[in-house]
């Protein structure tokens, strides 16, 4: 494990105000000097969630946001305005994103862009199909997922901390997203293997610290063994971060 390892919660478009226990119930039960814990609400939750939870040991991000800094996009909302609604990190291509917007790489990457310059962290999702992994595909979709949706060499990350405050990468096999169906310990180790050394050619000696999460049915029965594989610096949780109770039992297995 290179470095603290960063448990995040992905809520989807699920959360009301009224969510709002949960949060409580996470924010109570949180161990200190544990992993560094992060919840992604929807965005309408994530100015009141992050004041609630400003000084404890669980941080507040976000789902998606905009390459732009402002201007006329209906609908759409910028980095910039999730770090001033108190986000520290922002997830971008996540696979149902990928999929239900058509984003490509070239969008994630100039969305990463834009989290490292607004100041956020931003959590690149990669992961292969079952189609591609069952053609002997997923090490070169993944591989070409992560080049290509990471910003041009020219592009910094963003001011302050070195690249791992601002990158995380999670391998979420789109086959295992909310399916129940777990990549096996050898098959997150191989690609998580991959994913350092092409993470090492790009930024050197520091991608030694830029977590690598696992997601995709993580629940509290398997997290143990999940985050206990070489090269896994965390999760990224969907349907178990939702409630308290669940998402602690996993934080409670993070070494
Ligand atoms: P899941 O979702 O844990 O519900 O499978 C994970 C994710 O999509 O981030």
């Amino acid at each position: 494990m290179a470095a603290r390892p960063l448990i995040a919660g992905n809520w989807k478009m699920n959360g009301l105000a009224s969510a709002m226990g949960e949060l409580e119930a996470l924010i109570g039960g949180a161990p200190a000097g544990g992993p560094e814990i992060l919840l992604c609400p929807p965005a309408t939750l994530v100015a009141a969630f992050a004041a609630r939870a400003a000084g404890t040991p669980v941080a507040v991000g976000a789902q998606d946001c905009h390459p732009e800094p402002a201007g006329a996009h209906t609908g759409d909302i910028s980095a910039e305005m999730l770090a001033d609604a108190g986000a520290r990190w922002v997830i971008v291509g996540h696979s149902e994103r990928r999929a239900d917007h058509g984003e490509t790489d070239a969008l994630v990457a100039a969305k990463l862009a834009a989290a490292w310059r607004a100041g956020l962290g931003g959590i690149l999702c990669v992961g292969e199909s079952l189609a591609e992994r069952e053609a002997g595909q997923a090490g070169a979709v993944v591989r070409s997922q992560l080049s290509g949706s990471l910003p041009g060499t020219g592009t910094g990350t963003g001011t302050g901390g070195g690249v791992a405050a601002r990158l995380a990468v999670a391998y979420e096999p789109v086959w295992a997203i909310g399916t129940g169906r777990v990549a096996g310990a050898a098959e997150i180790a191989e690609m998580h293997a991959m994913l350092r050394s092409e993470l090492q050619s790009r930024f050197g000696d520091a991608a030694e610290d830029v977590r690598l999460l696992y997601g995709g049915s993580v629940k509290p029965g398997n997290a143990g063994e999940i985050l206990a594989t070489a090269n896994v610096d965390g999760a990224l949780v969907g349907g178990a971060s939702l409630a308290a109770a669940d998402f602690l039992q996993i934080i409670s297995g993070a070494p």
